[in-house]
């Protein structure tokens, strides 16, 4: 048996949680008159269309059709069920929800491992930071962690801890906190040796650095070797609940201040994200040692407009850096590059010269993306030699030619022409026709690069016929107002809309009603289980109508409605008639007029 929430319940819960709120915390929305814009999460998109009303406490993407009220945007974005969406949303709103585990069912089972996975890592987090900071066997870790530069605070702020030099003493600490060892092994935080089945820590004599999931819950663990032991770094493997190529170290810390300078910093390593903050530059996040995914990358153009990119500046760290530029300003994000000293990261780079110096002439001092680019196409050439400066030249230009405004071109040949003494005329001949040059090489079935597709208001906007625009508007103010609804239902008189998803609404909605509810779009979303019907009444329900509506309004859209069927039946008769008349039976064709000429005199 499915755990079932009681219907208030579920009420209560939607009346304390706002959907702007939760909805922000995905999406970066902007007030515009009464209502929030964004880029929509649920499809690719550069200019906004997703948009969520406060009011009615329901979102709706113009653009792909989405729609829904805060269970339904948790349930479709997160992928969770419907009871973990009201388990989730009651936590946020501090609701008891008193729901018994056990009877969450077969299909809970999962989620319920997720969660003893999640308390498994979170009870570690607490013991492995007491171990550090607390403890004698600790003591050399937290010595090595104050020598390189971290401080107390930052040790606190980001839960670091140590793991003991021991085979086996997680592995019996867990399980003698009633964990099987199942869902430890599951967990990732110990191993089950092949030749004997014995079982054993993943960790030891390491310095560990938790890491959260975007809700700042402990989901897996990299362990920092302390002495120049390989790996350098260990990191828990996937899991269920830990998927690397999704998570961004430090997110949950730095959401805040990403949310209020609109500004997301990122770092190649954990060491430079908390060298960082303790610079004041609380907005780094760092992948997970691995290279920035897609998925990364649509997680930061769901917050932001601009990111830095802050990576080493050593030859890996500098490929990195131009292969996760282009990745970033392939999807419309403004790239600025923060770089240090030859051969330091951030790390060093605090250590060594301070917060200061890090906040004004790293930080401080970035590089456009396409200044980044001059000096990455430099790099081991000499320029004193012509060929290798008209290589370099030539592949300056070609970025320089990807630019579409003319302004920045300009900017850009100037600076060439200045740097290398050359005749600006001769250096905007040349870029036309490399342009020209790159231009019919893509024509010619040449990759261009992946454009995310756009989707305006303008080109999804549907025109419906007649009879359509008229069940909609009714269906809009009929979710507004019950009166209305039994109204229309009165004057249908037995006859249905047209629409077959429309009538289906408007049977949902008078059972709503009847049920005694009053009038409230979040939750009549709530009431419907057809998701294709809560994508239309969260559209209707965002439809801007008037407050009223007037009874020449309504009886144009119910005739318009009562009308079609019998239109329908006009054309069809129309077309027997004239079939008759080709087959020459007038007798057939007269009758079929008289009926054309009762149908008409009965149109509305
Ligand atoms: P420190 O040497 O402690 O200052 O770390 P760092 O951040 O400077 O390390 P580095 O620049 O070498 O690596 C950057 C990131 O790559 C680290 O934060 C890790 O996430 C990852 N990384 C480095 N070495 C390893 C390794 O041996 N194994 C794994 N899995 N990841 C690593
Ligand atoms: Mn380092």
């Amino acid at each position: 048996m499915a755990e079932r929430i009681a219907e208030e319940k579920i009420n209560e819960i939607r009346q304390s949680v706002d959907i702007v709120e939760v909805i922000s915390e995905y999406v970066q929305l902007k007030k515009q008159g009464r209502n929030y814009f964004g880029l929509c999460p649920f499809h690719g998109e550069n200019s906004p269309s997703f948009s969520v009303s406060p009011d009615k406490q329901i979102f709706h993407c113009f653009g792909c059709g989405a729609g829904g009220n805060v269970f339904s945007f948790l349930m479709d974005l997160e992928g969770y069920s419907f009871i973990e969406t009201a388990i989730k949303l009651a936590e946020k709103a501090n609701i008891e929800l008193a729901i018994d585990p056990s009877n969450l069912g077969k299909e809970k089972k999962v989620s319920d491992d997720v969660l003893q996975m999640i308390e498994a890592h979170e009870l570690l987090r607490k013991f492995y930071h007491h171990l550090l900071v607390n403890t004698k066997e600790g003591q050399h870790a937290l010595e090595y962690l104050l020598e390189r530069g971290f401080t107390l605070e930052s040790i606190k702020k980001f839960q670091i801890g140590y793991s003991l030099n021991s085979w086996d003493f997680v592995t019996k600490f867990l399980l003698k906190r009633n964990f099987t060892a199942e869902i430890l092994e599951r967990s990732g935080l110990i191993i089950r040796r092949e030749s004997d089945n014995s079982l054993f820590d993943r960790f030891r004599n390491r310095i560990m650095f938790p890491i959260s999931d975007r809700h700042g819950k402990t989901i897996a663990f990299s362990g920092r070797a302390l002495g120049q032991d390989e790996p350098k770094y260990l990191n828990s493997p996937e899991t269920v609940i830990f998927n690397k190529s999704k998570i961004l170290y430090n997110f949950h810390l730095a959401k805040p201040t990403i949310r209020k300078t609109s500004q997301i910093v990122l770092f190649e390593g954990f060491a430079d994200v908390i060298a960082a903050d303790r610079a004041e530059v609380e907005n780094g996040v760092a992948t997970m040692g691995t290279s920035l995914t897609e998925d990364h990358v649509s997680q930061l153009r769901q917050l932001v407009q601009s990111v830095t990119i802050c990576y080493d500046s050593d030859n890996a760290g500098i490929e990195a850096a131009y292969r996760a530029g282009n990745m970033l300003t392939n999807v419309g994000l403004l790239v600025k590059v923060a770089m240090m000293p030859n051969g330091l990261d951030p790390d060093d780079y605090v250590k060594q010269f301070g917060a200061e110096k890090f906040q004004n002439e790293v930080m401080g001092s970035t590089v456009t993306w396409m200044s980044f680019k001059f000096l990455y196409f430099r790099r081991g050439k000499n320029l004193q030699n012509e060929g290798e400066r008209l290589l370099y030249i030539e592949e300056v230009l070609k970025e320089i030619s990807k630019l579409t405004k003319a302004v920045e071109r300009d900017h850009y040949l100037r600076q060439l022409a200045g740097e290398f003494s050359l005749s600006l005329d001769a250096l905007k001949q040349q870029q036309k026709q490399v342009f020209y040059y790159e231009k019919n090489k893509n024509q010619q079935g040449q990759l261009t690069p992946n454009k995310p597709t756009v989707v305006t208001k303008k080109s999804v906007k549907s025109l419906y016929p007649a009879y359509q625009t008229a069940e909609r508007r009714l269906i809009a103010h009929m979710i507004r107002n019950s009166e209305v609804a039994y109204k229309v239902q009165e004057l249908l008189n037995g006859h249905t809309f047209n629409v077959d998803e429309h009538q289906a609404i408007m049977t949902y909605l008078i059972g709503y009603y009847e049920e005694g509810n009053p009038p409230d779009p979040s939750a009549f979303l709530n009431y419907i289980k057809d998701d294709k019907l809560k994508r239309i009444v969260a559209e209707l329900e965002m439809m801007s109508i008037n407050s009223e509506m007037t009874p020449q309004e309504l009886n144009d859209y119910l005739k318009q409605v009562l009308n079609f069927p019998k239109l329908l039946m006009i054309k069809e008769k129309n077309a027997e008639k004239i079939e008759a008349e080709k087959q020459k039976d007038f007798l057939k064709a007269a009758t079929i007029a008289m009926e054309i000429l009762q149908l008409q005199k009965a149109l509305k």
